[in-house]
């Protein structure tokens, strides 16, 4: 299929950036931002045309639904029926890389094609002070995924949005790579007992201190607990191989602890360091075109958010 290009302008994090990139969305183009976790692929959530374009340009499921993004709590609770849990998590955790699942409230004005038809929505504060001037600034929900093509490796620069989407979007606004590196935690809480809908930014361990009870795992035989869970995700065009304890020969490494590798995740064993480098390492090693091996990181804390991406970049597709 051949599509017609566009230019994409690229915008800075100062005021007049923020304003063009806020314009553009209110107009219905789409817009990459970044936030803590990934740069995000923008478009007002209340405009079903410029949703659907979400869609065709990252060439996603129709039935996988995206993240509303707000400015704040207020703006949430516009959108959502709000419970006490969801209370105890923003008060503790927004702004910040965990996303909140619950019923959808009446009025609500955001397109079906957000929730893919669910009568829930996935919504979220970002901590990126960018994120929240460009939400301030657009006035509305922001319906956004990870601004990558469709399976492929989320961004977490700038430069990683252009190499796959420029040419296809309006804008992409630039402030640096993403603090956090994995995309948020996604916390279900529409039903009587939470649930880790996803692993991601912000570790389970934090969500049961505060909520005083364990999160159990989604239901990984219910597609609609957590609906855009493919197993084959996060893809290099390289093969991947997990846990590995040595280097074979063609092989490219990709490191976690000390020792001699390609690129290291975190030399000194810190999972957040490691957490912030995986996607932006594993966009360099697959520019090689070799196989990658991975050196096993601790299931622990944000280690499982790790492991989760890393299985489905190694995933057979
Ligand atoms: O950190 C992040 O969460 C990034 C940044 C841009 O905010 N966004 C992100 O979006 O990772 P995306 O579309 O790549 O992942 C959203 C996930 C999908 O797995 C989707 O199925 C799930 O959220 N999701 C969205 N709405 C849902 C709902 N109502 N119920 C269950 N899962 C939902
Ligand atoms: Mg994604």
């Amino acid at each position: 299929m051949s599509e017609s290009q566009i230019e994409t302008e690229a915008l800075d994090a100062r005021p007049e950036g923020i304003a063009r990139a806020a314009a553009l969305l209110r107009a219905g183009s789409l817009v990459a931002f970044p936030t803590e976790t990934v740069y995000g692929l923008g478009a007002d959530a209340r405009n079903g045309t410029a949703v659907a374009g979400i869609y065709a340009t990252k060439g996603r499921p129709s039935f996988n639904p995206l993240i509303a993004h707000v400015a704040d709590v207020a703006a949430a609770r516009e959108l959502v029926a709000w419970n006490a849990m969801a209370e105890a998590m923003a008060a503790a955790h927004w702004p910040g890389p965990l996303t909140l699942v619950l019923p959808l409230r009446s009025g609500h004005g955001v397109s079906p094609l957000v929730t893919a038809g669910l009568e829930t929505l996935a919504v979220r504060v970002p901590a990126k002070a960018c994120a929240r001037a460009l939400l301030d600034a657009v006035g509305g929900p922001v319906a956004a995924p990870s601004a990558n093509p469709s399976g492929r490796i989320s961004p977490t620069t700038a430069a990683h949005v252009r190499a796959g989407l420029g040419g296809k979007i309006a804008a992409i606004l630039d402030d640096g790579p993403c603090a956090v590196g994995v995309e948020s935690t996604i916390l279900g809480l529409a039903g009587a007992a939470p649930v880790l809908l996803r692993p991601g930014g912000l570790a389970a361990e934090e969500i049961e201190a505060v909520l005083g009870c364990p999160v159990a795992e989604r239901d990984a035989q219910d597609p609609l607990s957590a609906p855009g869970q493919l197993l084959s995700h996060y893809a290099p065009q390289a093969s991947v191989r997990l846990n590995a304890t040595s280097v074979l020969p063609g092989e490219v490494s990709l490191g976690f602890g000390p020792g001699v590798f390609d690129l290291n995740l975190s030399a000194s064993g810190d999972l957040r360091e490691a957490a912030a480098n995986l996607f932006g390492h594993l966009h360099a090693l697959d520019a090689r075109r070799l196989p990658i091996a991975v050196a096993p990181v601790p299931e622990v804390g944000l280690g499982v958010a790790i492991n989760d991406r890393l299985r489905r970049a190694a995933a057979p597709r």
